[in-house]
């Protein structure tokens, strides 16, 4: 790994920018906490942060951009933090509606939007119809999202197919599978981004990630900028990707 004079940053080969990077956004409640601030202070600056990592990866052209919002497990918190980041989101959102089309950032969502707020539900599909009229950065925002809630969802819709239809099994390969998933007709992820010291996937694109290159590190989400960023696409450019071969 090169690293250039000023502030230790590596020098990123722009030839090898990873075409979709995804990031579980995790560390916002401990780095509240470490300043004495409520959770929902480090909710707050981690939406902070994600706006300006969709901007810099978008600087350097990264195409898909994938964010870990809100799991199918984080139900289990406090209300009042639910709703403070549910909140956040619908602030997100509005600022997005007015600035996507001029910063050219198409919004995508993965998981099951169903159990939102119809004022959520609203937003999502006003950013949904800007989204067909931009052609930038894809920014896909994972929200009451689950790796296995997914898998599910997408093995329902192939029984309904062999059950209705009559299709038979063998016809489903790992091409139709993935097809039926929230990440349909989007490349896998190159590299995976986990701030906030825990080594684990805490249940995130389980089937996207099979060959993605994994990055971790005990810096928390909102404190992930972009001399952090490019650390993580540094070391991601210092991996040699076999896929299975030699
Ligand atoms: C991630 O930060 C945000 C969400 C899960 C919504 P956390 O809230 O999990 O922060 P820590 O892990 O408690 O520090
Ligand atoms: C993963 O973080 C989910 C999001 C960042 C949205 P968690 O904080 O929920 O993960 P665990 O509980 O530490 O595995
Ligand atoms: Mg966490």
């Amino acid at each position: 790994m090169l690293f250039g004079k000023q502030e230790d940053r590596p020098v990123l080969d722009k030839n090898n920018i990873p075409v979709h990077i995804a990031a579980i956004m995790d560390g916002n409640g401990r780095w509240a906490q470490k300043r004495g601030l409520p959770r929902t202070a480090g909710h707050s600056a981690g939406s902070e942060a994600f706006q300006r990592a969709a901007e810099y990866l978008q600087s350097l052209g990264v195409k898909y951009f994938t964010v870990y919002a809100f799991s199918t497990e984080n139900w289990k918190r406090p209300e009042e933090e639910v709703q403070a980041i549910m909140g956040l989101l619908d602030r997100y959102l509005r600022k997005a509606i007015r600035e996507m089309a001029e910063k050219n950032i198409r919004l995508h969502f993965f998981g099951d939007l169903e159990p939102l707020s119809d004022n959520m539900k609203k937003l999502i599909a006003e950013t949904n119809e800007i989204s067909r009229g931009t052609t930038g950065m894809q920014v896909n925002v994972c929200l009451n999202y689950g790796g296995r809630d997914e898998i599910v969802r997408a093995v329902r819709s192939l029984a309904r197919d062999c059950a209705r239809d009559g299709m038979p099994p063998e016809a489903i390969t790992e091409e139709l599978f993935s097809s039926r998933l929230y990440s349909a007709n989007i490349p896998d992820p190159d590299l995976t981004i986990r701030p906030g010291g825990e080594l684990r996937l805490s249940n995130f694109l389980l089937w996207q990630n099979a060959y993605s290159e994994f990055y971790f590190t005990d810096t928390l989400w909102p404190d992930m900028d972009e001399a952090e960023l490019d650390k993580a696409i540094a070391a991601y450019q210092g991996r040699k990707r076999r896929f299975g071969g030699i």
